[in-house]
């Protein structure tokens, strides 16, 4: 790995997980087992990607990293964290193993991790409300990113919608498509709203946190154009590492997708164009950063890391 990457998530890891610590009530809080389950799945070991690509969306608008800013990543982190516990329910994509652990139900039990999801969504929102920012960068924050966690799927195929792509409405195509033969339009769409909303939101909240005086519609459009790119090739790349990867690598279970027939980018397109889409789309992806010159590079690193990434 180039070492200014890993010298970047290095950092980021720890900034975001000192954020978290304090955020998290401790384990000794009433009542103990959510609590517990919470911290069980925070501190599993994840690689803190979106709170790093914020905060490096921030340094970059602002040229210094703002003060606050770890806590908005941890907020993004917790919402990441609880869309894991929930897609490893049973009733979702039934996983036993996540981030190298037992998954949050089967470490605690399905009720528990229901509601430690539940409540790592709410803590985030609490999270963003008291960030150390003006109120109306608070309020863009808390639009930008419940839109991002909402029900949208954006656009498929001729169907089109009003509402932009959010998490748990690619979430509830992406359950709804296992076992049907998925079309182009339709894994686009999924992987846009499912994972694509929340790698978006992490950079564009970034940027307005950093620019918190004024934020310059052309860099927010640059940045949300830079996180649509590389969100879809991230998700591309996951489909891929599902199906070249073990277990052990990967810290959850290898091979699932094809097991469970899931809409996947290599179930349309063969794993050798996915990788070559992959590519093409952080290519794309860093045109959309050219104006910031130098400024843009941690970013770029980041996105590049995210298609040669094997976990
Ligand atoms: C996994 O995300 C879930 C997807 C959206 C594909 P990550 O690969 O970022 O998982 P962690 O946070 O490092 O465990
Ligand atoms: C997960 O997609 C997307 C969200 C959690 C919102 P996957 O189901 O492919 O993620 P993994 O492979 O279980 O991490
Ligand atoms: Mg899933
Ligand atoms: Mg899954
Ligand atoms: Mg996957």
């Amino acid at each position: 790995m180039n070492p200014q990457v890993r010298s970047l998530l290095t950092t980021g890891v720890s900034l975001t997980d000192e954020a978290l610590e304090r955020l998290l009530p401790s384990p000794d809080t009433l009542p103990h087992s959510i609590h517990r389950a919470m911290r069980h799945s925070t501190f599993a070991g994840g690689k803190r990607l979106r709170p790093i690509l914020c905060m490096e969306a921030a340094r970059m608008v602002a040229g210094t990293l703002p003060e606050g800013v770890a806590d908005l990543g941890a907020a993004l982190e917790m919402i990441h964290t609880y869309s894991l516990i929930h897609d490893d329910l049973p009733a979702l994509d039934n996983d036993d193993l996540r981030r190298g652990q037992p998954t949050c139900h089967v470490a605690f039990s399905e009720a528990t991790a229901i509601l430690a999801g539940d409540a790592l969504q709410t803590l985030a929102f609490q999270t963003i409300a008291n960030l150390p920012a003006p109120p109306a960068t608070v309020v863009a924050l808390l639009r930008e990113v419940s839109a991002a966690v909402a029900t949208g799927v954006g656009q498929v195929g001729d169907l089109h919608t009003a509402l932009p792509p959010g998490m748990i409405g690619g979430q509830v195509m992406d359950i709804e498509s296992e076992g049907v033969k998925p079309t182009a339009d339709l894994v686009e769409a999924i992987h846009r709203a499912k994972t694509g909303a929340l790698i978006t939101v992490s950079i564009v909240a970034g940027g307005l946190y950093g620019s918190s005086d004024q934020p310059s519609a052309d860099t927010i459009a640059r940045l949300r154009t830079f996180g649509e790119k590389a969100g879809l090739a991230f998700q591309i790349v996951d489909d891929v590492l599902d199906m070249t990867q073990d277990s052990a690598q990967l810290g959850k279970t290898a091979g699932k997708d094809t097991a469970t027939d899931k809409a996947t980018w290599p179930a349309v397109y063969g794993i050798d164009q996915s990788i070559r889409d992959a590519d093409q789309l952080i290519a794309d992806a860093f045109e959309a950063l050219a104006p910031f010159g130098e400024a843009a590079q941690p970013l770029k690193d980041l996105a590049q890391y995210l298609t040669t990434r094997t976990n």
